[in-house]
């Protein structure tokens, strides 16, 4: 039987098979899909997004001038990085106050006013929160180191060491070094996964457990849409501490390779999930979660059973597939789409090289940006933007150690380079720094912001950002974007990954050259009709594509 009758049958038992309605859950649409099912979301890195007082940082203000831009962009929800008070040794990720803003960003009238700017254009906003670890500045650590009998004492992971500067075991801080620090005050080492300015908080305290549920409520009642969880596979310890197995060679910091078997992924999170959910629930919020999966049976731990945990855990495994293959692409998509619940998409965030290099060749770049947008933005599922991904930015790496600022790029140099690259400033216009800031900014720019900017592109109707504009309008407007199935086509095309999404008789084929050659796809349908496409044609059934080319397009059954 040819290839072609595989396909023709494919489009018949997607068309068939969509639009059966889901359960109607509370708010939902005819198919059982909540508002987050359908949205757009953006992640803002507040220090580098905007500026409105010219000091160099971005502020809560900034954002509110650009809700604007966001509207008409097309995003519905922006994801805030911590700006909360903290003194920034991980860059907010160290909280030193769960329920105010840090000065450097704002106020918490400000914080209203930006709630208050993105309801009436349509946005709502996702706070971050990092429940795992607070500051060791904050107020229930200062209290906690300052005796052993101190109110907030158990708060935090105090244990006696192994003898003389040996600590309790060999667990190990992503951050680099043991992931234990001595405390001379009362002789106990205090346990940090990350840098030891971020000691864990001990989640089998209920006092601990409270306190932070009850910050989700306080957040909630100021309007807060929901929370990306940080860090969320790393808020439980073995009880009795045993020793991480220790891996052959050693990691960009120069440590031991440990498996963390004993301090991450323990079955007491999906406990915790569940309770934040229920909050959450109460107050018709959306949980994320930076879930670092390495399997789909992982992944659907995260989403609970009956989907009481996370609405929305992030398939980073997607995220690994770091080359233009079809053939992982398409895997990866089969993979999620198995899962139990619904897909979330992210390209590129704070922690990862931006998608711009990640993808590109160096020489197609642009073209590779847009059809990474056409993929993922047509994807069955909810995607995550990263600021700046929408103009091509790319990043900027230090060249120097003592230009570093994330610690881990100081202390891991040369191997780590840091997190630097990937949070510069967003790119607004060609004038000086971007148009970010009037002060030189807190990260410098790089060379390209003087093509790749908001103000250029959007005369430019071939940018990266013009065709984010249209793959996002079409995504609002067209009902198999937005509520169809996903079919994946010619599933032994090595270059060109294809698939349908449909939805009540009705189909929007997605056809992505990955390859740098000229493709031509052929595809058992009547007829195309392009909706959104760059260097591509539809002749008939079959589609035209230029090198790193996609088409969007409606099915003629
Ligand atoms: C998460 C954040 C990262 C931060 C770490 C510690 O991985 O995304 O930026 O450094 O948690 O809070």
């Amino acid at each position: 039987m040819s290839g072609r009758f595989w396909v023709m049958v494919a489009v018949v038992m997607a068309l068939l098979g969509s639009g059966v309605a889901g359960a109607q859950a509370k708010g939902a649409d005819a198919e059982g899909h909540a508002w987050w099912q359908h949205a757009v979301f953006y992640e803002i890195y507040p220090r580098s997004f905007a500026d409105s007082n010219g000091d160099g940082v971005g502020d809560l203000n900034g954002i509110t001038s650009k809700m604007d831009y966001l509207r008409e962009l097309g995003v519905d929800a922006i994801w805030i990085t911590p700006c909360y008070p903290s003194p920034q040794v991980d860059f907010g990720y160290d909280v030193s106050d769960y329920e105010n803003i840090d000065p450097m960003y704002g106020t918490l009238g400000d914080f209203d006013r930006m709630v208050k700017a993105g309801r009436e254009r349509g946005i709502r906003i996702i706070m971050d929160f990092v429940p795992n670890h607070t500051s060791d500045q904050h107020a229930w650590f200062l209290d906690s180191k300052s005796s052993r009998t101190a109110a907030h004492r158990d708060w935090y992971i105090w244990r006696d060491g192994k003898g003389p500067g040996k600590p309790p075991n060999n667990w190990i801080s992503l951050f680099g070094g043991p992931a234990w620090k001595y405390d001379a005050t009362t002789d106990q080492y205090y346990y940090h996964f990350f840098y030891a300015a971020q000691p864990d908080l001990n989640w089998r305290n209920p006092a601990v457990e409270k306190a932070m549920l009850d910050t989700t409520r306080w957040w909630y009642k100021r309007g807060v849409a929901g929370f990306r969880l940080d860090a969320v596979d790393t808020l439980f310890e073995d009880p009795e501490l045993r020793d991480d197995p220790v891996l052959p060679g050693v990691n960009k910091q120069g440590d031991p390779n440990t498996e963390n078997v004993y301090n991450t992924n323990l079955p007491e999170v999906h406990t915790e999930l569940k309770k934040l959910r229920k909050v959450a629930d109460e107050a018709g919020a959306v949980l994320i979660g930076e879930t670092w999966t390495s399997n789909i049976a992982q992944l659907d731990k995260y989403y609970g059973n009956g989907g009481d945990e996370l609405q929305m855990p992030m398939d980073f495994m997607f995220t690994t597939v770091n080359k233009l293959s079809a053939a992982e692409f398409r895997r990866q998509v089969a993979a999620v789409n198995s899962a139990r619940g619904w897909p979330v998409f992210v390209i590129g965030n704070h922690d990862l090289v931006r998608s711009y290099n990640r993808y590109g060749n160096g020489k197609n770049n642009d073209a590779i940006a847009k059809l990474m947008a056409a993929f993922y933005l047509t994807l069955r599922g909810t995607p995550i933007m990263y600021y700046g991904e929408e103009i091509g930015m790319e990043n900027n790496d230090p060249t120097r150690r003592e230009d570093v600022k994330d610690p881990i790029g100081r202390t891991g140099w040369p191997a780590e380079k840091g997190r630097d690259g990937e949070r510069t400033p967003m790119q607004w216009n060609g004038a000086a720094n971007a148009g970010f800031s009037e002060k030189a900014p807190w990260l410098p720019v790089p060379a390209s912001y003087k093509t790749h900017n908001v103000a250029a592109e959007e005369k430019n109707p071939d940018s990266v950002l013009s065709l984010y504009k249209k793959v996002l309008a079409l995504r609002h407007t067209n009902e198999a974007l937005m509520e169809g199935s996903y079919t994946a086509l010619n599933e032994d095309d090595a270059n060109v990954m294809a698939y349908l999404r449909s939805y009540k008789g009705k189909a929007v084929l997605v056809a992505l050259n990955m390859s740098g050659e000229r493709r031509e796809a052929r595809f058992k349908v009547g007829g195309l009709r392009a909706l959104v496409a760059s260097g591509a044609v539809a002749k008939g059934g079959d589609v035209e594509l230029e090198p790193f080319g996609e088409m969007i397009a409606e099915v003629n059954p």
